[in-house]
């Protein structure tokens, strides 16, 4: 089966002073993870979509989904983890309990707060999450990547033509995720904060599917106001 993981389990403390987590902030007529939740739905390859969001947000969310006629039987709320891996994590837990999971399920997990991705981004992720353990959607670095360890000095400027900025989604192979992650230690678990990292680490191949400019992450009041100005049509797609 092919699912989805929307993951907004985070409190979005990046945002400031706001009264919500991010992803429930209004982008025009409506919240950011209702345009997100839309595009999945827009897939009908994606069997079942599966929306993580802090516990206390549940009931909100739930009633976000009537409010803008969403509630439907392949979408699931469900509560998200500590960190964003352990939110993951809580998807795959409830697959596996709701449906079983089998060797040839793939998960396409996905920021709630990239609401900008298109049909192609997630076909792209579908045909090579179906020939792959893992993979990730990037874009072409466009500042040279300067690297320092302590923040005084430059360790190293790598080649801007191999560098790569991450977006999501990121799609893997339902049981390889949660073979690598149980078999974490407490100290890996707290440096993988990437989840296609966990197999980069381990020594898999993770593919990649070219993202878009414009599949910005909302995490600052200056994204939220870049958002608008996408949304909009005053920055072009
Ligand atoms: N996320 C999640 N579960 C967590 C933490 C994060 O599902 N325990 C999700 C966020 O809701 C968001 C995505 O991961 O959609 C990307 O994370 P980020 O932008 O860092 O979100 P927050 O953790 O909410 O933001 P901040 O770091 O500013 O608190």
């Amino acid at each position: 089966m092919i699912y989805a993981g929307i993951l907004a389990g985070g409190k979005g403390t990046r945002m400031g002073n706001v009264p919500m987590p991010k992803q429930f902030l209004s982008l025009q007529d409506k919240p950011i993870i209702i345009h997100t939740i839309e595009k999945f739905i827009l897939n009908n390859r994606i069997e079942k979509i599966l929306i993580a969001v802090p516990k206390d947000w549940v009931q909100h969310m739930k009633d976000l989904l009537q409010k803008y006629e969403l509630a439907m039987s392949k979408i699931f709320v469900v509560p998200g983890g500590t960190d964003r891996n352990d939110t993951i994590m809580q998807i795959i837990d409830t697959i596996d309990s709701e449906f079983g999971v089998t060797d040839e399920d793939i998960l396409i997990t996905h920021d709630a707060v990239r609401p900008f991705l298109t049909h192609r981004i997630i076909e792209q992720n579908i045909e090579q999450g179906l020939q792959h353990d893992a993979v990730d959607t990037v874009i072409d670095a466009i500042d040279t990547i300067v690297v320092s360890e302590d923040g005084i000095y430059i360790a190293d400027i790598p080649r801007r033509n191999h560098m790569y900025q991450g977006q999501t989604p990121q799609t893997f192979n339902i049981s390889k995720l949660r073979t690598l992650y149980n078999d974490l230690s407490e100290e890996e678990r707290n440096i993988l904060t990437d989840a296609a990292k966990i197999f980069v680490m381990k020594g898999k191949k993770v593919a990649l599917v070219n993202g878009e400019l414009f599949n910005i992450k909302v995490t600052t009041p200056y994204d939220l106001n870049v958002a608008n100005s996408i949304l909009k049509g005053s920055i072009d797609k």
